[in-house]
């Protein structure tokens, strides 16, 4: 396969290159050793030299993920703007659910934002929609003990600036800084309606305020994805798909690799 085109890439984003998808779902946790330096090196590397080496590598030969230019465009860029924080998989899947909503009515929001890796991604997808961000934008609120793995202040090495400067040049993005869902606030008054939302708190009680907060907002046909449904680091993600949609008609359907998607009936 060709090299893919340098999409983007004289828009170096103002972050340091932190972490990699795939290798690490967690990398705010992890003692950088030289090893794990160099591995990030070398899958970065394949990605954005030799993606289909990188699929053989994660055994994804014959899959036409490797085929898809467009995708690797996106993904390469990010990861060399250091703003990837997804694995491989999960990226993938965003970028096809941004692309299969895109004709339905209503806006798009992600609740977890951090650096903007996975904004920009849907930002660069969305078209002319309307894109709700909501973050502390200075760390993960508390947490709770019995239900959570991450600690109050995780996450914490961003800021609004500078998120805001990261996307900035594209059209209708909003930013809610604070709390969620107070941070709603206004929105929450208006008849706004949502064809897709990105949930990314890892934590139970936004999660579970995200689900409050968005189900009923959801257009039908529109799609709830969220991250680390299926991470073991992140237990409150699931308990709180599980006791929501428990007595709800939607199905909560696992992705590969961490994520669960529901389509609103
Ligand atoms: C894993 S990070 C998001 C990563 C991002 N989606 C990406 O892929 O680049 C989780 C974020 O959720 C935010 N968060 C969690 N609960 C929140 C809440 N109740 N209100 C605002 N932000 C919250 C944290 O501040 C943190 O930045």
């Amino acid at each position: 396969m060709a090299r893919p085109d340098k999409w983007g890439e004289e828009k170096l984003a103002p972050f340091p290159i932190h972490s990699e998808a795939g290798l690490a779902d967690q990398p705010e946790r992890i003692e950088m050793t030289l090893l794990q330096s160099a591995a990030i090196a070398v899958y970065r590397s394949l990605a954005i030299h030799h993606p289909r080496w990188l699929c053989r590598l994660k055994m994804l030969g014959g899959n036409s993920v490797v085929e898809d230019r467009e995708f690797w465009k996106f993904y390469t860029t990010l990861l060399r703007e250091g703003a990837v924080v997804q694995p491989l998989e999960d990226f993938f899947n965003l970028y096809q659910l941004v692309l299969r909503t895109r004709n339905l009515p209503g806006d798009i929001a992600e609740l977890g934002v951090y650096r903007g890796g996975s904004a920009k991604l849907i930002a660069s997808l969305k078209g002319e929609k309307g894109l709700y961000l909501f973050d502390t934008f200075a760390g993960m609120p508390s947490v709770r003990a019995d239900v959570d793995t991450h600690l109050e202040g995780d996450f914490d090495d961003t800021s609004l600036e500078a998120v805001s400067s990261y996307l900035r040049g594209f059209n209708r993005v909003f930013f809610h800084k604070g709390l969620f869902p107070d941070s709603a606030g206004e929105l929450a008054k208006t008849p706004i309606t949502f064809s897709l939302v990105h949930l990314d708190a890892d934590i139970y009680e936004s999660t579970r305020a995200g689900l409050n907060f968005f189900y009923p907002r959801m257009v039908k046909g529109g799609m709830i994805v969220s991250h680390d449904y299926r991470s073991l680091t992140c237990p409150g993600v699931k308990r709180a798909f599980e006791e929501f949609f428990a007595d709800k008609p939607e199905a909560v359907i696992e992705l590969w690799k961490t994520q669960c998607l529901v389509v609103k009936q």
